[in-house]
């Protein structure tokens, strides 16, 4: 109810709870969805919070339209994902203006005010396509390696340092070279469409680098389809660790995954609650990946959660 209202009566429908806007990015992979889930299982009315929740369906309109909703809305906190980096400025100083503090999960912005946002909580990306690149260096041979690039959606943090880590990674090794490199919006669909233009192109692929696991997962169906064998004539390396992805992995049809991790709500509330009780948090926060060969997917999978 307003809030007016709410304060007349001694607290209206919302209560004691506190109300949270997030602007979610979409629903293009299955790590976005278990992201999605992690924080609406724990957002929850039992656990204290009213959340008000969003898909912006990868657009970046979307989500300043959000959260400009979210601040007419009077809400106590706006968290959000960003699909891109850059433009946030005016609508984070719209908060700000409005006293409504700002949570960054997942993905970063690139505002040099970082007084426009509370905390960053989410993982290294950077670190993340590192440790794709040093595998891919020091586990495929002394040849020549062709890697064609599945970058996730253009402007996103997660391909823009993806690429970096794998580029730091891999620029002492000669051998290693990246001879495509194409977004394919962190889809499984748009994975496939671009490795099998990839696959048409380049007779002497061995090395797909999808930045996301669904981008991986696509690329096995174009390489089938073109009658080569996913993990061996061409191998596959990947980021996010998600079910499908790790299947795949256990079966040789991927040879490595980085994950990241999507399970973000617990962490999320605990930030909420310590900023709500007047403490302070630290203003980057990465959480724990590991990473897994075939042995170590198959291991892991039946206890996987997501
Ligand atoms: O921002 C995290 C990335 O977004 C995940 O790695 C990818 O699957 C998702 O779409």
């Amino acid at each position: 109810g307003d809030s007016s209202t709410d304060a007349a009566s001694g607290g209206g429908d919302s209560g004691d709870l506190i109300t949270v806007g997030f602007s979610q990015v979409g629903a293009e992979s299955g790590w976005r969805a278990a992201n999605t889930k992690s924080i609406q299982d724990t957002l929850t009315k039992d656990n204290g919070f009213d959340l008000k929740f969003s898909d912006a369906q990868q657009k970046q309109e979307n989500q300043i339209q959000a959260i400009r909703s979210y601040i007419a809305q009077g809400v106590d906190y706006i968290a959000f994902s960003p699909v891109v980096e850059s433009g946030w400025d005016a609508v984070l100083e719209e908060a700000k203006q409005a006293n409504i503090p700002v949570i960054l999960t997942d993905r970063a912005v690139d505002s040099e005010d970082t007084s426009l946002y509370k905390t960053f909580i989410g993982s290294d990306f950077v670190e993340e396509g590192k440790r794709i690149g040093e595998w891919v260096s020091d586990n495929l041979g002394t040849e020549p390696i062709n890697v064609v690039e599945l970058q996730g959606t253009t402007g996103s943090a997660p391909a823009i340092d993806r690429k970096q880590g794998f580029e730091d990674a891999t620029k002492g090794n000669p051998n290693v070279k990246i001879i495509a490199s194409q977004t394919g919006n962190f889809t499984r669909a748009e994975g496939k469409t671009v490795m099998e233009g990839f696959l048409q192109a380049y007779p002497d692929i061995d090395v797909v680098y999808a930045h996301n696991d669904d981008m991986g997962l696509g690329a096995i169906e174009a390489i089938e389809a073109a009658g080569k064998v996913p993990g061996k004539d061409i191998k596959i390396v990947s980021i996010d660790g998600v079910k499908d992805g790790m299947t795949a992995l256990s079966e040789g049809k991927i040879n490595y995954i980085v994950e990241c991790n999507p399970l973000l709500g617990p962490d999320l509330a605990d930030i909420i609650k310590t900023l709500q009780s007047g403490g302070t948090v630290e203003p980057r926060i990465v959480t724990h990946d590991d990473a897994f060969d075939q042995a170590a997917a198959t291991a892991a999978l039946p206890t996987r959660q997501y």
